[in-house]
């Protein structure tokens, strides 16, 4: 099976590039920050919504083109711990516009077989936002076929805070005086445990930063900035990043090539 028996190419370059992907070396894990909505919508004078707008239809694009790859897990930043302090109206426009793309995309997330997770303080989120989310999560439970992670209300360092809260309750339920805590007892507290770690994070925008995104695990994710906005990031622009990940060595701090670990250079 290929890539181009997967997904019917809009035009002679994303054939091409379905042509030269690896089905059998795709990330496990794609994790997404999707930036530059507000600048797409300036650079056409339209209101900072009218991008967000965009930006949804493009990122139904980008679940379509991983589930049709079989990606088996990704991830999108939807809206981070810091994002409340945007203005009170863009905000309420973020939570609708989810709640809409739910509604609208529900049936076919659940048709395609795709499982729909959250990550993030869902207890602040707005009452009808964490029904819905939580509905879609029960509906969707049982599917077998790709994880579509929303990051809504997250913050990587809230997680860790969060995981290691969440040890410091069982060790005490537990009445444990001698603990050892190591790197798996530390990924199974993290809201994504069970999943894999992402091996590639794109970022949309041009913006060289994190943004306090899945901290601990993208330790040895390989990072893909392209200056596209985000509403620009079109299937092209997704099947370029994967290729260009297929394209990378990957070292794990070691030598390459098989060979063991070195002196832990990076
Ligand atoms: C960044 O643009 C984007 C966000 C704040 C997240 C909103 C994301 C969407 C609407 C995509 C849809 C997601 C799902 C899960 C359907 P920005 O406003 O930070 O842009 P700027 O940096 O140019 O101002």
């Amino acid at each position: 099976m290929k890539a181009i028996d997967l997904i019917k190419p809009a035009g002679r370059r994303e054939a091409a590039l379905l042509e030269q992907i690896d089905l059998k070396r795709l990330p496990r894990h794609v994790a997404i920050i999707m930036d530059g909505n507000g600048r797409w919508a300036q650079k056409r004078h339209l209101p900072r919504i009218a991008g967000h707008r965009a930006g949804v239809k493009i990122a139904r694009e980008a679940i379509e083109t991983c589930a049709l790859l079989r990606v088996p897990a990704l991830t999108l930043y939807a809206f981070s711990l810091e994002n409340w302090r945007r203005p009170h109206a863009e905000v309420s426009f973020l939570m609708r516009l989810l709640r809409e793309y739910l509604k609208k995309e529900l049936p076919s997330i659940h048709e395609n077989n795709i499982r729909l997770l959250a990550i993030g303080r869902a207890a602040q989120l707005p009452e009808a936002v964490r029904k819905d989310m939580e509905d879609a999560m029960r509906l969707t439970s049982q599917n077998t076929g790709m994880k579509l992670v929303v990051a809504l209300n997250y913050g990587g360092r809230a997680e860790l805070v969060d995981a290691f809260n969440a040890i410091l309750d069982r060790v005490r339920l537990n009445g444990l005086t001698a603990f050892h805590a190591d790197e798996e007892t530390i990924s199974n507290h993290l809201y994504t445990a069970g999943l894999p770690d992402p091996d590639l994070l794109i970022r949309t925008s041009g913006e060289m930063r994190v943004s306090n995104f899945l901290l601990w695990q993208i330790a040895y994710a390989e990072l893909y900035i392209t200056d596209a906005l985000w509403p620009d990031f079109s299937r092209e622009r997704l099947l370029e990043a994967l290729l260009n990940f297929q394209q990378r060595e990957r070292r794990y701090g070691g030598l390459g090539h098989g060979r063991e670990p070195g002196n832990g250079a990076p």
